[in-house]
């Protein structure tokens, strides 16, 4: 993978001030990065960091991994981890488990893995049907375009891509077979829907298929059940997502400790959510950062505390 990437295209990392702010409590406590990227938050939580603090980053992506390496140096208090976070109490040393004082989650795809059209992320230049994140799973997004039954295509564009047109578009893929580049898919698109809505219909159901070959709902829920585990009590949960499928998960998890959004009651109706909001309202970016970085206008963040006895 290493040997295709000519070079690095760099991730402005969104809400840096805001992130730091609601993640870093204590200097020389243990955090993790659960979306390094291109290191621009890690390398920031290190600027935050005491001598006996620690960091420990994760990403699935060898060329993130690589960028990231190189951006941050050589720091005693920096591990990465490559894998996917969604395994994060595996791939975290157990002595750390339940002593983490902040998890940061950057979620979806760096700037770099859209740019790269050899990674097939985007309808904006031609590639391969990929959409890998990390070279660790087989399924790719030749296989989900060429290969779903339309069902499963239409209900994927339809409940990820919250795109209407899912059946005409799923329709229209199945019997435009082989498709085997990202131009291709796009010019089967175009071929069914509105023209004045086009490129927003291209992003809805890129991003369906993007969902579908990563599993980004699924292995969302499970860093966030996890995140139970590793942080310590008062241990901060800082959640970037960028679009409303996540966001909706994102927002219960915090509120309620599960995926309805319901808040269980003890016997004496006391609320037993295992968080405390930060913020009560989504913080977003400010009008002037979304000026100098257009990635950052859907960005969400969500900020919340493990309180005593939460996950146990
Ligand atoms: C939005 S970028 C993060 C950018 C980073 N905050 C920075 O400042 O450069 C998301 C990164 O997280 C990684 N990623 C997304 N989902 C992941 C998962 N389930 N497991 C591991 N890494 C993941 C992607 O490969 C990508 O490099």
């Amino acid at each position: 993978m290493l040997s295709k990437m000519t070079s690095y295209h760099q991730h402005i990392p969104v809400m840096l001030a805001e992130c730091m702010q609601g993640l870093v409590t204590n200097p020389n406590g243990i955090y993790i990065d659960g979306t390094l990227g291109g290191g621009g938050h890690s390398k920031e939580i290190l600027n935050h960091l005491d001598t006996n603090g620690k960091l420990f980053s994760i990403d699935q992506d060898d060329e993130a991994i690589a960028a990231a390496s190189e951006y941050i140096g050589d720091d005693d208090r920096f591990s990465i981890l490559k894998g996917n976070f969604g395994y994060l109490t595996t791939l975290l040393p157990p002595p750390n488990h339940g002593q983490v004082a902040g998890i940061l989650l950057d979620l979806g795809v760096s700037t770099h893995q859209i740019r790269e059209g050899e990674r097939g992320f985007s309808f904006q230049q031609d590639g391969p049907l990929d959409m890998r994140m990390g070279n660790m799973t087989r399924l790719t997004a030749y296989e989900v375009v060429n290969n779903y039954e339309y069902e499963q295509l239409r209900d994927i564009i339809f409940n990820y891509g919250e795109e209407k047109a899912s059946r005409r578009i799923a329709q229209a893929i199945i019997q435009s077979r082989p498709i085997e580049t990202t131009n291709e898919l796009r010019i089967v698109i175009a071929e069914v829907v509105n023209q004045k809505f086009l490129v927003k219909t291209l992003a809805r159901v890129f991003q369906a298929i993007r969902i579908e070959v990563n599993q980004e709902l699924e292995v969302l829920k499970d860093v966030l059940s996890q995140s139970l585990e590793v942080l310590k009590e008062g241990g901060r949960l800082v959640v970037m997502s960028y679009h409303s499928l996540e966001d909706r998960l994102v927002k219960r998890f915090l509120k309620a400790g599960n995926f309805e959004g319901k808040i269980n009651k003890d016997f004496f109706g006391n609320d037993l959510s295992p968080f405390r909001l930060i913020n009560r309202q989504v913080i977003t970016p400010s009008p002037n950062e979304v000026a100098q970085n257009p990635a950052a206008r859907s960005a969400k963040l969500r900020i919340a505390e493990k309180i005593n006895g939460g996950g146990s």
